[in-house]
C-alpha cells in the first residue's frame, strides 16, 4: 500500500508538522515520496500552505506537481470546514477529482502521504465524512495526537470509529508540542501505547518535538515504516 492517511484527533494538532518530518524521513532513506493535502482551506497561495510547510520541512522546492494543482487539487478561501468552505463559493468537494489526483501521484511516486484537514469526523460534503472517504479508500491510518488536556478521548474515539469502520491503523504520532503538563502527557503516552496493542500495532508510536522549520532535526519515524505497514 503506498498511501497513508495523515489524520488528526483534531485541526492544529500538528498534522503538517508530522506530515512533512515523515516525508523528510523518508527521502533521506531514499524513497521516492511525495505528500498530498485532502482539502487546503483558508488558502494564502495557489500553492496549498500546507504543502509549502511539508517541502520546506523536506528541504525540497515546490515539486512540479505541486504547481499543476495535482498535490491539492481543492483550494478554498474561508478558513473552515472544507464542505462549509466549499459552500461559501458556491461549490462542493468534488471527492473524484481527489481521488484522481492520489492516482497520478501513485504512479510516479513510492509513497504518498495524504495529509487530511481537521479530524476524522469533518465533514467533506453533507453525505461524506473525511473518516468514510478514508474508510471507502482503504488507506492506511497514521493518527496524529497530542499530550495536551483532552487528548485521551480524542485518540480513543478516532482509533475506534476508524477500526469500526475497517480503517487500518498504521500508526500514532505523539506530538509534543502542544504538551502543556509533563505528567498528563506522560500518562497520555502510557495510555495510547496501551490502546495500540489492542488493536495489533505495539510499538507503532513515534514522538515527534518542537522542530525548528528553519532547521529540522532528524527524526526516525522507523516504527512506522519499517513494519510493512499492516495493523
Ligand atoms: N512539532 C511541531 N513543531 C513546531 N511547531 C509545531 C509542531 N506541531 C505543531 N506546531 C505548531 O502548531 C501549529 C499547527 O500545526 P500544524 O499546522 O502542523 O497543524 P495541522 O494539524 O496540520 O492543522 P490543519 O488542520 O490546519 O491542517 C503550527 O503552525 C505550529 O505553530
Ligand atoms: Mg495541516
Amino acid at each position: 500500500m503506498s498511501v497513508f492517511f495523515i489524520g488528526g484527533i483534531d485541526t492544529d494538532i500538528g498534522k503538517s508538522y508530522a506530515t512533512g518530518m515523515m516525508a523528510r524521513y523518508l527521502l533521506k532513506r531514499k524513497i521516492s515520496v511525495i505528500t498530498q493535502k485532502l482539502v487546503q482551506t483558508g488558502v494564502g497561495s495557489t500553492i496549498a500552505d500546507d504543502l509549502l510547510l511539508h517541502r520546506k520541512l523536506m528541504g525540497i522546492v515546490p515539486q512540479p506537481r505541486d504547481i499543476d494543482g495535482t498535490t491539492c487539487p481543492q483550494l478554498f478561501k474561508f478558513p473552515a470546514s472544507p464542505h462549509l468552505a466549499a459552500a461559501r463559493e458556491n461549490r462542493t468537494i468534488d471527492l473524484e477529482l481527489i481521488t484522481e489526483a492520489t492516482a497520478v501521484l501513485q504512479r510516479e511516486y513510492e509513497i504518498v502521504l495524504l495529509e487530511g484537514a481537521g479530524g476524522m469526523h469533518v465533514p467533506l460534503k453533507h453525505d461524506c465524512l473525511t473518516i468514510d472517504y478514508v474508510a471507502e479508500q482503504r488507506y492506511p491510518l497514521i493518527l496524529v495526537t497530542s499530550g495536551r488536556l483532552g487528548s485521551i478521548n480524542h485518540t480513543l474515539m478516532s482509533l475506534e470509529t476508524a477500526v469500526a469502520r475497517g480503517i487500518p491503523i498504521a500508526g500514532l504520532v505523539f506530538n509534543h508540542c502542544c504538551d502543556s503538563n509533563s505528567e498528563i502527557a506522560a500518562d497520555a503516552l502510557k495510555i495510547f501505547c496501551n490502546e495500540l496493542k489492542k488493536y495489533g500495532c505495539d510499538n507503532a508510536l513515534v514522538e515527534l518535538p518542537r522542530v525548528d522549520e528553519n532547521n529540522p532535526v532528524e527524526i526516525t519515524f522507523a516504527n512506522i515504516f519499517n513494519k510493512g505497514f499492516s495493523c
